[in-house]
């Protein structure tokens, strides 16, 4: 009898499995992705997702304080002794009006999801905190992982917190904000900084990993998504377990899109929720491989049979240009999402729709979101400048309820920040102008006054 818990390939024509414990994180009959599945009639499954509300009264358990663990009845694959916590998940929906009028959305419309508020600063911590539980189980001392800097800030803190392994890290030369790199480094992970970009860096760990048999936490690894289908519980409790219309993410190697999408879809198979929203990813212009395959060249899931020879071939023609991926949101600057399979299987199941927004509209969307009370880090901000398009377009109406979650925090990249507010405008457009795009809207420029009583209140009272 197939046990209750497994791994299975995306492909249905495939079928191939492997055992809950394997660390390849590849079909091993045709090298596709793989899905934790579970056999849901083996499993006690809540009759009503009302019940995870009473875990609330009991937060001096750490799995129920955990905003992920205490779901773990929709993520059964570990017992509670294996689980691995450090307080993750602890995040904030919040209605946000000024943000949503900047987006084109009737007040009460939009939602920001604050992934900025875990342990190690983005929601990467939701996914590693199921990784290393899931390590636990097959007894891993290594971890490793390439990064644009929140995943590996991620894994340096839970190695550093739990002492469970040790971290190895991968970088890409130079393409990493100093918060993130700050993180590994302070939490003491031995950092490899590789000559070449994330997409390079990835397939390098990929190798070592599997040579020297290092638990690898990159999102190919499907117990990381189990983490991060939690985000979407957590948006569902704090709109009353009501389904918003929309889901818009930023898409960077496309695992949160892809952990969204298993969520609904467990969430409808159980019977839990009656309708599934709809998903949106959002690129950056410079880094926008779903967005040109789904959008432009109308690539399509088939339920699993879909052209890979295309997806080659946009590869190919990107490396006889010497095209890398460019943005300032520097976590999102990814050509060759590893997860694209899974992505495109979430757009065809959810409705879903990509759309790639330029380094401009980004860093305004950033800074509207920040004027609104929350910080955000740029890839985060995709989201936004993403529903400004969409509701521009009429794709989502405008007294839609949709939801962006905001990835990571502020403090994360302050180094874009005071330059988007502070750099003479010249610099600033001269950088922006080499993507393309020119100009920023919502500078907060520091405002120099001299040591003087009288010229600082002036200077005050002018900007009253
Ligand atoms: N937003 C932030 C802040 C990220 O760090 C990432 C990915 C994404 C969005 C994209 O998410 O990959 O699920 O589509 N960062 C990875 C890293 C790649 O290495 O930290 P995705």
């Amino acid at each position: 009898m197939t046990p209750a818990v497994y791994q299975k390939c995306i492909h249905p024509a495939c079928g191939g499995t492997a055992d809950l414990r394997d660390t390849h994180f590849a079909c091993p009959k045709c090298g596709g992705l793989l899905d934790v599945a579970y056999d849901w009639n083996r499993l006690p499954v809540p009759k009503a997702l009302k019940h995870f509300e009473s875990k609330w009264a009991n937060r001096t358990n750490p799995l129920d304080f955990s905003g992920v663990w205490r779901f773990r009845e929709l993520l059964p694959f570990a017992a509670d002794e294996h689980v691995v916590t450090i307080g993750e998940g602890q995040t904030l929906c919040q209605r946000t009006d000024a943000v949503a009028k900047f987006v084109g959305l009737n007040a009460g419309g939009l939602f920001l999801q604050y992934e900025g508020m875990n342990p190690s600063g983005s929601f990467k911590d939701n996914g590693m905190c199921a990784a290393f539980t899931h390590a636990r189980i097959t007894g891993a001392s290594r971890a490793a992982c390439a990064s644009t800097g929140n995943t590996s800030a991620s894994l340096a803190a839970y190695c550093a917190a739990t002492q469970l392994m040790r971290a190895v890290i991968f970088i890409g030369s130079g393409k990493i904000s100093y918060g993130k790199l700050s993180q590994a480094l302070e939490h003491g992970a031995l950092t490899l900084q590789i000559h070449g970009d994330f997409d390079d860096a990835l397939r390098r760990v990929r190798e070592v990993s599997a040579k020297l048999g290092i638990y690898l936490v990159n999102s190919v690894n499907p117990f990381r998504l189990e983490g991060q289908k939690t985000i979407m519980f957590r948006v569902l409790e704090a709109m009353n377990w009501s389904v918003p219309d929309w889901v818009v993410v930023s898409g960077g190697n496309l695992g949160n899109v892809s952990a969204f999408a298993k969520a609904f879809s467990e969430l409808k198979h159980l019977g839990l929720i009656d309708r599934a929203p709809r998903l949106a990813v959002v690129n950056a212009a410079g880094a926008c491989t779903l967005y040109e395959l789904c959008e432009k060249r109308g690539l399509r899931w088939r339920n699993g049979a879909f052209d890979r020879a295309a997806v080659d071939g946009y590869y190919a023609e990107l490396s006889a240009r010497g095209a890398k991926a460019d943005t300032l949101g520097s976590a999102i600057e990814i050509n060759q999402p590893v997860n694209l399979p899974k992505a495109l299987r979430a757009l065809s199941c959810f409705g879903g729709v990509a759309r790639a927004v330029p380094d401009t509209e980004m860093l305004d969307a950033k800074a509207q979101v920040g004027a609104g009370g929350l910080g955000c880090e740029p890839a985060s901000a995709a989201s936004v400048a993403g529903v400004k398009r969409l509701v521009a377009e009429g794709v989502i109406d405008k007294d839609a309820r949709v939801v962006c979650v905001l990835t990571g925090h502020l403090l994360k990249d302050p180094d874009e920040t005071v330059a988007y507010h502070t750099a003479d405008k010249a610099t600033f457009d001269a950088k922006l102008g080499s993507r393309g795009v020119t100009s920023v809207s919502f500078a907060n420029r520091a405002v120099p006054v001299p040591n003087d009583l009288d010229a600082i209140v002036r200077a005050i009272q002018s900007h009253a």
